[in-house]
């Protein structure tokens, strides 16, 4: 049962699709303070806490604050409140109740779970304006589909998304992208796409595509098409200001740009040094950058992936006039304690600063709103903007489509990716903490960078973060320029990256298939152990383990140099340890722990009793995997326990 309560005067989001009546009785679960502008809730000693999508710190939230307040922050350490996202749906387990609720709310709002007390949960808001949905269920999984109803059907991608797919910011030409599919192709490892970064446009403006570097860009896409490879570009926020530039010129003509309280457009800046930002808020200028998509696709560009869309902002016109002018009373001076901070602050306040946020507007459903009041929906209406443009451009055509930054009701239009995270071992282990969140929250077609986006990867990381990655519906390996070359061919043992990437083929039958159904049915793929064994203590404190769809869980091997870990199984299970598609042990463990050995090469599958796993035979594009080849991997069942879903990958 769904629930709504109004606190305030909401803005409306559309992020619930269903219309549902608001009642009148005070709020359940939670006290509402006005004056705090909080809702309190004691929690008993062993209440736990999922959900908030993509944040810090592990699958069970309680004891940490989680700031909805979307950031670019490329820092994703354990103290840090706020990411790209905010997903602000929850699931509460205490010893005497059990409930969902979603926080609508477009502003900042903040969730102390245990932080401030480590017994209390108080929701803070900055406007104490929200629509509140209650939702009360049988179990923790028909909660999920509850509010996942209500929100309405996660976003479809075409089939070959599900594929492989390379990425890396600093490809500079086409000849450089060639290169990177040849050698794909030659060591004969699968890739169904190779990503563009902001490298392929010229001097980075949205929809323009570099000559020198990408002569002729229509045919090379054409080229990489009839080889089954798909180019993937990404799309910025902010529209270069630059006289003859056609997008400028239209959002300045059209009047679509965000403007200041003076009625000035904002001046921010980023890659391509000052830029406007379209209102994404705004239905015509909306409509207006979604049909900008149709320059790329009438190339035969058929995916994106939109960015720096919380808005990142490196520095607006203003501020920086304020810090130039503040510096020079620094000039000279002896600087002590205080001044030396103090200037350090101003100096490294310059991106991102919190006030720019309030120095524009969006002209949003016949009102003007202050950027702040409806900040984390900015990279969500970006996302429909491109979502909206191609059910018109192409109605029947799926559109490969993630975005960095997101609010619920994104996840109708594309998927997600975690952003820039490190090649840290603790951040393999914060996309497997990430992904049941995400799941709960709609956002299916999502994953991270695989490998790690800054810092150095090494083999040994790769390898077993890619380990996992075979798992996630976006299967994709980006770094950022600067750091080590991260393509799976650059590194010693070739063959163990092929044999881990054929897996991954291997298993898209049985991924898109639980992907489908987990889109019909609002089903969660990844699940933490305790969502289906409520009752089991151990399962309860299980964070490192995942069931992924219906028939298996995985247990990823995390830690530097380990050649295997600790699994505790909440029923009996028969492992499969692959090396290789053909090459594997097969094992019945009985339910409880175990110590289970995982070489360095070695991908853990775990299959349930009474389950089917389907196992393809490898292919180098997901449009050659054979169906008719595939095996079944049963566990005191038979194949027809299982129903593989299947369709064209590519009709709506
Ligand atoms: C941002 C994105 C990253 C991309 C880079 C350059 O940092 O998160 O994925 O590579 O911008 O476009």
């Amino acid at each position: 049962m769904v629930r709504k309560y109004v606190i305030g005067n909401p803005i409306e989001t559309d992020s619930v699709v269903e219309s549902i009546s608001p009642e009148s009785g005070a709020l359940p679960y939670f006290n509402a303070y006005k004056e705090q502008k909080s809702l309190t809730l004691n929690m008993d000693k062993s209440a736990r806490v999922y959900g908030l999508g993509e944040t810090v710190r592990g699958i069970n939230k309680r004891g940490f604050l989680y700031v909805s307040n979307n950031s670019d922050d490329p820092f994703h350490l354990e103290e840090k409140v706020s990411l790209y996202a905010s997903q602000n749906f929850f699931l509460y387990l205490g010893k005497d109740m059990a409930f969902g609720m979603y926080v609508d709310t477009p502003g900042k709002v903040s969730f102390d779970i245990g932080f401030s007390d480590i017994n209390v949960f108080s929701i803070i808001f900055e406007d104490f304006d929200a629509d509140i949905y209650v939702i009360d269920g049988e179990s923790m999984v028909d909660i999920v589909r509850q509010f996942r109803k209500i929100i309405g059907k996660s976003y479809v991608p075409p089939k070959w998304a599900f594929g492989f797919g390379q990425c890396r910011w600093s490809y500079m030409s086409s000849k450089e992208v060639k290169e990177v599919a040849d050698n794909y192709d030659d060591l004969d490892m699968p890739i169904d796409s190779i990503y563009l970064d902001i490298d392929y446009m010229e001097r980075y403006k949205d929809f323009t595509v570099d000559k020198d570097r990408f002569p002729d860009f229509e045919e090379f896409v054409k080229e990489m098409k009839a080889r089954n490879i798909h180019l993937i570009p990404i799309i910025d926020a902010g529209v270069k200001i630059e006289e003859g530039y056609d997008v400028y010129e239209e959002g300045v003509k059209g009047d679509y740009f965000v403007k200041k309280e003076n009625g000035e457009r904002l001046v921010a800046a980023v890659w391509p040094g000052k830029v406007h930002f379209p209102d994404f808020l705004k239905d015509d200028a909306r409509e207006w950058f979604g049909n900008k998509y149709k320059v790329l696709i009438d190339k035969g560009i058929d995916g994106f992936w939109n960015d720096m869309n919380e808005p990142a902002i490196f520095y607006t016109e203003d501020h920086l006039k304020e810090v130039f002018e503040q510096i020079e009373e620094y000039k000279g001076k002896n600087l002590d304690i205080e001044s030396f901070f103090a200037f350090k602050d101003l100096v490294g306040s310059i991106d991102n600063y919190p006030e720019d946020y309030k120095r524009f507007y969006h002209e949003y459903k016949g009102k003007r709103y202050r950027h702040d009041k409806v900040h984390n929906l900015f990279g969500y209406n970006m996302t429909r903007a491109a979502g909206e443009a191609f059910d018109r451009i192409c109605p029947d055509k799926r559109i490969l489509m993630f975005s960095r930054s997101s609010y619920i009701g994104m996840h109708r239009y594309g998927g997600i990716w975690c952003g820039d995270n490190r090649s840290w071992w603790s951040h393999l282990l914060l996309n497997v903490q990430q992904m049941p969140a995400l799941s709960m929250t709609g956002f299916l077609y999502s994953g991270a960078d695989i490998g790690g986006f800054s810092a150095d990867v090494t083999e040994d990381l790769l390898m077993r973060w890619t380990e996992f990655g075979i798992f996630t519906p976006l299967f994709r390996n980006h770094s950022a320029k600067g750091t080590r070359r991260q393509e799976y061919y650059r590194f010693t043992d070739k063959e163990s990256f092929r044999n881990i990437l054929n897996l991954r083929y291997a298993f898209i039958p049985y991924l898109y298939s639980e992907f489908m159904k987990a889109v019909d049915n609002n089903d969660m793929l990844f699940r933490p152990l305790c969502f289906d064994y409520a009752e089991d203590e151990m399962a309860v404190e299980v964070e490192d383990q995942l069931f992924v769809g219906e028939s298996i869980m995985v247990a990823p091997v995390y830690k530097q140099n380990a050649s295997g870990r600790y699994v505790y199984l909440p029923e009996d299970m028969k492992l499969l340890r692959f090396r290789s598609y053909d090459d594997y042990d097969v094992e019945v463990l009985d339910k409880g722990n175990h110590y289970v050995k995982a070489a360095l090469n070695e991908v853990l599958v775990f299959v349930r009793k009474g389950h089917a796993f389907p196992i393809a035979r490898p292919a180098n594009r997901v449009g050659d995997i054979d169906y008719s080849g595939i095996k079944y991997e049963c566990y005191e069942c038979t194949q027809s326990a299982y129903k593989l879903y299947d369709d064209d990958g590519i009709t709506k």
